[in-house]
């Protein structure tokens, strides 16, 4: 069973020994990214391969429609232990446009448990209802949406109190927001970036 895949890993391990004999050996001693990326989990958008870093250099999260629950074990989980522990410099709140999960939030149709899951991205289109309705065409009223919604993940990261602990004691840390576009492969950064505790209040 699963013979393609397990030939691709033989494939992939002897193709990265054979560019750099001791890459495995280095990562053995110890895990120290620069980047935390929360994303969704949607199969076409992989973290490590949009923004070409090799295993090692992200700490990645992903889920249904990258969000940063504050009430949700798993990620507050990455987020302490990327801000405390590995000490990372930048957390990339990472959406994509056509997002099937910002859709679904806001579709209408029932579908169980993931309707309470999504319940957040509802909240930011109530908030933004207005300018929301003024975009005419459905699938640019769902790619602002897309954007609203990372927007708002990075204010919960940014609130949280783990990364609020750790500008308090001086530490050197960035919240970004960006968006993937699935039709050419680019991210947009979204310019909501807060390195501060007064960046987020503006
Ligand atoms: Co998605």
């Amino acid at each position: 069973m699963l013979d393609n895949l397990k030939a691709n890993n033989r494939a992939w391990a002897k193709r990265k020994i054979a560019t750099d004999a001791g890459f495995f050996e280095r990562l053995v001693g110890q895990q120290a990214p620069e980047y935390l990326w929360i994303g969704c989990s949607d199969s076409r958008v992989p973290a490590n391969e949009i923004v070409d870093l090799d295993p090692g250099e992200m700490f990645v999260h992903r889920n249904v429609a990258n969000l940063a629950p504050p009430q949700d074990a798993n990620y507050l989980s990455v987020l302490q232990f990327a801000v405390d522990v590995i000490k990372v410099k930048h957390v990339l709140v990472v959406g994509h446009y056509g997002c099937g999960g910002v859709a679904a939030a806001v579709d209408g149709t029932r579908r169980g448990l993931v309707d309470h899951w999504l319940h957040p991205i509802r909240e930011v289109q109530q908030d933004h209802r207005h300018e929301l309705d003024a975009i005419a065409e459905p699938r640019a009223r769902l790619n602002r949406l897309c954007e609203l919604n990372v927007i708002r993940q990075v204010r919960n990261v940014a609130s949280d109190v783990f990364v609020q602990d750790a500008w308090a004691r001086g530490q050197e840390l960035s919240v970004h927001g960006w968006v993937y576009a699935l039709t050419n492969g680019l991210v947009t950064d979204l310019d909501v970036t807060v390195s501060g505790p007064q960046a987020l209040d503006d």
